[in-house]
């Protein structure tokens, strides 16, 4: 069996900034009162019609493949994961396999675990490095989440927290022992699917599909039981992260970084006390760019990686928690 690793890291996300203050202009909020909440001070929203979901993946996978030295003739496989698709089928793999001119028909699998969905697609990405059947392959979370949000004061409680934007990383086949994605860890509790939700268009109801879509307007926008969603997060987070921990004998002193998805700041802080991490042993960006789902951890590695934050050795914990429920971790050894 082999072991995969990170050889490379990009992202991108647009130029708009959407600052709590813009938001204060569309509905009844505060700056205060996103900022307590959430730690979120401004948010990335794409310009329609120039970005896409794909568009987006396409450009941090460039960024990452040029990272790893590498080029899209050198991708076996793409691993796509997002809530928010360009179309509702087909997923956005294949476009990245079109824009990134692969010149193989090289395989794009789209994978639908909302924030934990980078987490998961590293996961099935590593399954093929293992066995040997993949060497090199594209593991993209994007997110093209503002077009979708109910931007008024009835979609206050959710639309203030996201945003849109992409990351990528290139994951490759390693000889070396101990090293790259130690293991991964996923879980969902399905019970819970309708407490983090866009209904419509959906198979959920008596009603017909194409009637959802023209008639349901109102269930197309995200639907959260935030508290719900919180109480679950801490739990979740914390237990999984010890999963991986103890899969590999490892203990939260070992750690040198936390990759938390950004979906909330006091959560990420709940988490981190009960770990006991100092500050600089957690990586937060939620503050510029809000919650960009599948996006997230991929977007931290890159900022990593352009900082020269990541040394050979260093130990990190990804982990996240989202709609579903499902939650997941990976133990990465660089
Ligand atoms: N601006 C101002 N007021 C708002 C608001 C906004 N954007 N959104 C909600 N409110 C109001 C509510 O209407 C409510 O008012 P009321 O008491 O008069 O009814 C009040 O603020 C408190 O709302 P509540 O939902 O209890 O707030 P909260 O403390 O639970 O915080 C979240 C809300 C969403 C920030 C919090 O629950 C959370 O972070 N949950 C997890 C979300 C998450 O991580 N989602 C992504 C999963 S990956």
């Amino acid at each position: 069996m082999y072991n995969s690793k990170i050889v490379g890291a990009g992202h991108y996300v647009p130029e708009k900034i959407v600052t709590n203050k813009d938001l204060e202009k569309i509905m009844d909020t505060s700056d205060e009162w996103i900022r307590e909440r959430s730690g979120i001070e401004e948010r990335r929203f794409a310009e329609m019609g120039v970005d896409t979901t794909a568009n987006m993946g396409t450009k941090s996978a460039k960024i990452a493949l040029e990272r790893a030295g590498l080029t899209a003739d050198d991708v076996d496989f793409i691993v796509f994961a997002t809530l928010s698709p360009d179309y509702y089928f087909p997923g956005p793999g294949v476009t990245v396999q079109h824009e990134l001119g692969c010149k193989r028909t090289v395989g794009a699998l789209d994978v639908r675990n909302q924030c934990s969905g980078f987490i998961y697609s590293l996961s099935v990405a590593d399954q093929f490095i293992k066995t040997g059947m993949y060497k090199t392959i594209l593991v993209i979370g994007s997110e093209l989440q503002s077009s979708g949000l109910d931007l008024t004061t009835r979609g206050r409680g959710v639309s203030v927290l996201f945003g849109d934007g992409a990351g990528a990383v290139v994951l490759q086949r390693t000889e070396e022992e101990n090293k790259g994605i130690l293991s991964t860890h996923m879980h969902s509790e399905g019970q819970f699917a309708e407490l983090l939700c866009v209904k419509s268009p959906g198979n959920h109801t008596k009603e017909k599909f194409y009637k959802d879509m023209h008639e349901d307007y109102k269930n197309t926008s995200p639907q959260m039981d935030g508290q719900a969603v919180f109480k679950n997060a801490v739990v979740r987070f914390s237990q999984v992260i010890m999963e991986a921990l103890k899969a590999n004998n490892c203990a939260p002193a070992d750690l040198d970084m936390f990759v938390p998805h950004q979906a909330n700041l006091r959560i990420t802080q709940f988490v981190q006390r009960k770990l006991q991490l100092p500050d600089n042993k957690v990586y937060s960006n939620i503050q510029k760019f809000g919650n960009t789902t599948a996006a997230t951890i991929p977007i931290i590695l890159s900022e990593l990686w352009e900082k020269k934050g990541i040394k050979e050795n260093d130990l990190f914990v990804l982990a996240a928690f989202g709609s579903g429920f499902t939650w997941a971790s990976a133990l990465i050894r660089w």
